[in-house]
C-alpha cells in the first residue's frame, strides 16, 4: 500500500476482532488488539493462533512486526484514534444479545474529541444511540461513534474480510471517524453503504435474518420435494437463475449453524417484540430450521426401523467446513436425538473434534473417518469438509455394517455411494 496508513486499535480478540486485525495489517495499518483474556494474548504473542481459520495465522505470521497484542486499552488509545469494537455479544437466556463485553469497553472509553468508538461486534437496532446518550451522561460527549458492522463467513473470512461485496458505514450527521472508516476500506474498492448508525445496525442484522430465511426456504421446498417426487437440487438451479433471486444460499440441507445465524435471527425476532411488532416470518424460520436437523432421524427410522441399538456414523460435526466452530452446529441436535432414540453414534471431524467434547463430553468421537464407518448401520454426512467428500465408497460399504448413507448436505455423488451397494439419500432430491 502506499502513503501512511491510520493505525487502529482492536478491542476483541475473537473471530472478528482476529480476522479484522490481520486484514486492516494486510492493508498497512499498525494494529494494536487487546483482549482481557491474559491466556489469549499470551498464546498470540507467541504467534499462536487459537481459532480454525483458513490463511489467519499465516496473516497474523505475516504481519508480526504491526499487529501489536496486550490486554489492556492504553497502548491502543495512545496509539489509535478509530478502536474498532469486536467483541462477543453471544444471546442471553432471554434471547436477546448480551451486551456486557460491550458495555464494559464502552466504560473504559477516554473522553477525548480524537477518538472514535468503532461497532463491529453485532448489535441491536438501537444500541448506538444508547451508547452515545452514555458517553454524554459520562461527559464523553466528544466521543465520535461509528457502526461498521462486518459480513465475513466463518471458513473464508480473511478473503471476505479483503473483498467484502459492500462496506457499511454509519454515523450520525458529519463525523470525521466516519470519514476516517471509509478512508481505510477505500482500497478495497468495494461499494460503500454511508449510512445513520440506526439503519447500519439494521443492515447487519436484517442481512443475516435474509439469508437464514433463504435457507429455511430452500429446505422446506426440499421437503415438499420428497412428497411430490421433484429434485431440489434441479429446482434450485432453476429458481437461482432469476437474477432477482439468485443462485446463493439455496442449498438445502439439515438446517443452517453457526453462531450467527441463530443468534441473530433470534435477536432481530426479539428486537421487534421488544418495540411492540410481531415478526412473524422469523418465527417460522427458526422453527423450520430446528425440524430441519431432526428430519434425518425419521429418515434413519424409515430405513433401519428403531433406532435402538443401531450404530450410526456421524460424518462431520462443525457447523460448516474449514472451521471448528460447534456454536448452533446441527449435528450436536442430530447426535443428542439419535441418543434419545437409543442409537450409538460415533462422529468424526477432521478439526472440530476437540470444541465438539467441549459442549458434548459424552459424544463417542472416533480418531479417523475409518472409526466412525466401522461396523456402522448408517452414515450421516454432517458437514460437506473435502475430505469426506472424498471418501472412498466402497472401501466404506466393506467397513460398514448397514447400506445407509443420509447425504445431510447434497453434497456427495449418489451414482458413486450407489455404486457402492450402499443406500443413497439425499435432502429433496428423490
Ligand atoms: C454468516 C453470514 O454469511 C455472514 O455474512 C455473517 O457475517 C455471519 O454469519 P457464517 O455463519 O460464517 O456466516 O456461515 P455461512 O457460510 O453463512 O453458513 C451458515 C450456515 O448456513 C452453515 O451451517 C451452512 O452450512 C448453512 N447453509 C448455508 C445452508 O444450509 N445452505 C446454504 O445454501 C448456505
Amino acid at each position: 500500500m502506499n502513503g501512511p496508513r491510520e493505525p487502529i486499535g482492536v478491542i476483541g480478540a475473537g473471530y472478528v476482532g482476529l480476522v479484522s486485525a490481520a486484514g486492516f495489517a494486510d492493508l498497512g495499518s499498525e494494529v494494536f488488539c487487546v483482549d482481557i483474556d491474559e491466556a489469549k494474548i499470551e498464546l498470540l504473542r507467541r504467534g499462536e493462533v487459537p481459532i480454525y481459520e483458513p490463511g489467519l495465522a499465516e496473516s497474523i505470521e505475516r504481519n508480526r512486526g504491526r499487529i501489536h497484542f496486550s490486554t489492556t486499552l492504553d497502548q491502543a488509545i495512545g496509539a489509535a484514534r478509530l478502536l474498532f469494537v469486536c467483541v462477543g455479544t453471544p444471546p442471553t437466556y432471554a434471547g436477546d444479545a448480551d451486551l456486557s463485553a460491550v458495555n464494559a469497553v464502552v466504560e473504559a472509553m477516554p473522553a477525548s474529541a480524537n477518538h472514535a468508538l468503532v461497532m463491529k461486534s453485532t448489535v441491536p437496532c438501537g444500541t448506538g444511540r444508547s451508547i452515545q446518550r452514555i458517553f454524554a451522561e459520562q461527559g464523553k460527549a466528544a466521543l465520535a461513534y461509528v457502526s461498521c458492522p462486518e459480513f465475513l463467513k466463518e471458513g473464508s473470512a480473511l478473503a471476505d474480510f479483503l473483498g467484502p461485496d459492500r462496506v457499511v458505514v454509519g454515523a450520525d450527521g458529519d463525523s470525521w471517524a466516519a470519514d476516517a472508516v471509509c478512508a481505510l476500506y477505500e482500497p478495497l474498492g468495494a461499494p460503500l453503504v454511508r449510512t445513520d448508525v440506526a439503519s447500519a445496525e439494521m443492515i447487519k442484522l436484517a442481512a443475516n435474518a435474509f439469508l437464514a430465511t433463504k435457507i429455511s426456504f430452500i429446505n422446506e421446498i426440499a421437503n415438499v420435494c420428497e412428497e411430490t417426487g421433484a429434485n431440489v437440487l434441479e429446482v434450485a438451479r432453476g429458481v437461482g437463475l432469476d437474477e432477482r433471486i439468485g443462485p446463493k444460499f439455496l442449498s438445502a440441507g439439515i438446517g443452517y449453524g453457526g453462531s450467527c445465524f441463530t443468534k441473530d435471527v433470534s435477536a432481530l425476532k426479539l428486537l421487534a417484540a421488544n418495540s411492540g411488532y410481531h415478526f412473524q416470518l422469523l418465527g417460522s424460520v427458526i422453527e423450520v430450521n430446528e425440524l430441519q436437523k431432526r428430519r434425518v432421524v425419521a429418515k434413519l427410522a424409515r430405513h433401519l426401523g428403531s433406532l435402538a441399538g443401531t450404530r450410526i456414523g456421524l460424518l462431520g460435526l462443525a457447523f460448516k467446513p474449514n472451521t471448528d466452530d460447534m456454536r448452533g452446529a446441527s449435528s450436536l441436535v442430530l447426535a443428542a436425538r439419535l441418543a434419545a432414540e437409543g442409537a450409538h453414534v460415533r462422529a468424526y471431524d477432521p478439526v472440530a473434534t476437540e470444541e465438539a467434547l467441549k459442549v458434548m463430553p459424552e459424544l463417542d468421537c472416533a480418531e479417523d473417518v475409518e472409526g466412525a464407518l466401522e461396523g456402522a448401520d448408517a452414515v450421516v454426512l454432517v458437514t460437506e469438509w473435502p475430505e469426506l467428500l472424498a471418501l472412498d465408497w466402497a472401501a466404506a460399504a466393506a467397513a460398514m455394517a448397514g447400506k445407509v448413507v443420509i447425504d445431510g448436505r447434497n453434497a456427495l455423488d449418489p451414482a458413486a455411494v450407489r455404486a457402492a451397494g450402499l443406500i443413497y439419500e439425499g435432502i429433496g432430491v428423490g
